[in-house]
């Protein structure tokens, strides 16, 4: 593996290339496209990479089995979207010891400190954030009895232990009913095919539903339209959704999606940065959290107020789709 060593605003500016080795977690969603793309962007040729990329489809193993590879071709350094949060322990000490600086983007490892950095997202904050706005959209809408579905993320991922803490939080405090809540698994099919069983389990008895990620939700919109049940603003049942990706904006906008928690995608550029800085020699953060409003269908409320994973009573404005 490379020591430090001089470089310029590109990595190119050094002359030789500089080889990174990605373990991107799958292609399940719009996010995750946008994902490869900004790192791909990032770890370009024409900024002085060699990148090697491996989809791993989702598969916890491929993906280790893809670490071992990079470590095996000696690359400069190794760049993992985990896709479950344990099991990591054993082979980012293989990483450390074979020289390779690890960093980690999106998901979070909870196994191990064994990589220099990570860039993402405050799970937990986005399940809060949607939480905390049902409770003031309820109230300002003067709905009292709410019965929630829930269709899950990946289980295991950091981002569907964070989104179902932070919005359970709310629910066990507010007494509101979570009728039942299954594995989408980030999928468009995933979605529809849990919505289609909730529809014929829990017919008529839901007016909430929470789906994980935007293709969740357009997955769910379609059983929900093939049931006849309606959704959105002021229909049968409230839709609440995350990533806020193109597609899952427009349906913002066109109120069949009444709330979508932004989960920023482009980390690419964080990631270089962070290569960049240390093969400089620089000290890096040891985490750097991206920005991420919420976005809604209607301008009723003009901010929401709860305490954040670290303990802040925070207020942050949503941004009313139009
Ligand atoms: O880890 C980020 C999550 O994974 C995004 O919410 C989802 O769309 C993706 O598949």
């Amino acid at each position: 593996a490379e020591t430090t060593e001089e470089a310029g605003d590109t990595a190119a500016d050094s002359g030789e290339k500089i080889t990174v080795g990605f373990a991107q977690v799958g292609h399940e969603s719009d996010w995750r496209t946008a994902s490869t793309n900004s790192v791909q962007d990032a770890f370009s040729e024409a900024n002085g990479y060699d990148l090697q990329f491996v989809d791993c489809d989702n598969d916890s193993a491929k993906q280790i089995e893809a670490v071992r590879q990079f470590i095996q071709n000696d690359v400069d350094y190794i760049v993992i979207d985990p896709i479950v949060s344990t099991g990591w322990d054993t082979v980012l000490t293989e990483c450390e010891d074979a020289g390779i600086p690890v960093i980690v983007i999106d998901r979070t490892i909870e196994d191990s400190d064994k990589y220099v950095s990570w860039v993402g997202s405050e799970f937990m904050n986005e399940g809060l954030a949607s939480g905390a706005w049902l409770k003031a959209y309820a109230e300002a809408k003067g709905i009292t009895d709410l019965n929630i579905l829930v269709i899950e993320g990946s289980n295991g991922s950091s981002a569907q232990i964070g989104r179902t803490d932070g919005f359970k939080k709310y629910a066990d405090a507010e007494g509101w009913t979570i009728l039942d809540s299954q594995d989408g698994d980030f999928t468009q099919d995933g979605g529809q095919q849990v919505m289609e069983s909730y529809c014929k389990s829990y017919a008529g008895k839901f007016n909430v539903v929470v789906c994980q990620n935007d293709n969740e939700a357009f997955g769910a919109m379609d059983a929900m339209k093939a049931a006849g049940v309606s959704y959105g603003v002021d229909k049968d049942v409230i839709l609440i959704s995350f990533d806020a990706c193109k597609a899952g904006l427009e349906y913002v906008q066109s109120g069949d999606i009444n709330a979508d928690f932004m989960c920023y995608p482009l980390q690419g550029s964080y990631c270089a940065d962070i290569v960049k800085a240390l093969k400089n020699g620089e000290t890096v953060a040891k985490q750097t959290f991206m920005t991420e409003p919420w976005y809604v269908a209607e301008d009723i409320l003009k901010s929401i107020t709860y305490t954040n994973n670290a303990g802040d009573e925070v207020t942050e404005d949503l941004i009313q789709v139009t």
